[in-house]
């Protein structure tokens, strides 16, 4: 109905999407177009990857936040107080493409899938930017989004935990980016705050759960927030996620967007700072909630005394 509906179709679809990223921030998408053979065969793939010897991971035990390819466990081994139970493989794979050669295919599968995925990434912040009242194209105009956005996969394994109520698959977080895209198996274990408490979420088969990230809630001034999430893991069977965050290219200052602001009732709240140094902040640190925001939150109280 967001691409192929008739105007009214669209125009309500994206008032339900407003909504959702308003009292929500996640939102779950069907009909998107990602052919259920091609999801099957990334999750297959992924499942072959965490299969190789530890050996053949190793060489991509990356140290650094911009090897182009890094696998680990829990989330930064060098500062997290207690381990998380997750291996994870995280690639950049936008605006230049990277792949682990083994399994064989997976780079082929990795490819097509971030592809597909970022097409309706594309098409989604088109609507979140209307849903602002902004031009449907105005991220993309602002940060040359269609050639150099910036995407990065994530594949979260959680295997099956003896004790799983004394451990966390992923810490409650939000998510650096725009816009995050998840795949998960038959396995739920993500949960939502909402209202104060945590909410399963257990999506249609093959849907996307779509949320925002911390760049949005920059973008729209504080209109859309990240929302905290995490993962939990259970004691029979391996769950796999496979999350694609979608940012502004690395070197692009974000601030909110010019449109959303008036110097009287609408001032900035967030203050502009570069994907990449974001990006840094977040993935050096231990995973703590929202915290990060607060580093580009304006004080107010600053801004009215000027
Ligand atoms: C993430 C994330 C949730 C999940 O990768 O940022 O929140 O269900 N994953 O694995
Ligand atoms: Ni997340």
């Amino acid at each position: 109905m967001l691409t192929s509906g008739s105007p009214e179709q669209r125009y309500k679809t994206i008032q339900a999407i407003g909504n959702a990223c308003l009292k929500w921030g996640f939102f779950e998408v069907i009909n998107h177009g990602v052919p259920n053979t091609l999801r099957d065969e990334m999750m297959r793939a992924s499942e072959s990857f965490f299969d190789l010897s530890d050996e053949q991971k190793r060489e991509y035990a990356g140290k650094k936040l911009f090897d182009p390819i890094r696998w680990g466990t829990s989330f930064n081994v060098n500062v997290d107080k207690t381990l998380f139970w997750r291996d994870y493989l995280k690639i950049h794979v936008h605006p230049q493409f990277n792949a682990p050669q083994n399994p064989l295919g997976f780079s082929e599968t990795i490819q097509e899938y971030c592809k597909r995925v970022r097409e309706l990434a594309n098409e989604l912040l088109k609507g979140i930017m209307e849903s602002l009242g902004l031009e449907e194209s105005y991220i993309q105009k602002a940060m040359d989004l269609e050639t150099d956005s910036h995407q990065l996969l994530v594949v979260n394994l959680y295997p099956p935990c003896p004790q799983p109520e004394v451990v966390m698959g992923l810490p409650p977080h939000s998510d650096h980016g725009l816009l995050t895209i998840l795949m998960q198996n038959d396995h739920v274990g993500l949960h939502v705050r909402h209202d104060g408490k945590w909410i399963p979420v257990n999506p249609p088969p093959g849907s996307f759960v779509v949320n925002i990230g911390d760049h949005m809630e920059i973008l729209s001034n504080g209109k859309y927030k990240s929302v905290l999430h995490r993962a939990v893991v259970n004691g029979k069977a391996t769950r796999i996620s496979v999350a694609t965050a979608h940012g502004p290219p690395l070197d692009t200052v974000v601030g909110p967007a010019q449109d959303l602001l008036d110097n009287e009732n609408r001032p900035p709240l967030y203050r502009g700072i570069k994907y990449r140094e974001y990006l840094q902040l977040q993935q050096s640190n231990q995973l703590n909630g929202k915290s990060c925001l607060d580093h580009v939150k304006v004080n107010i109280n600053d801004t009215c005394c000027k």
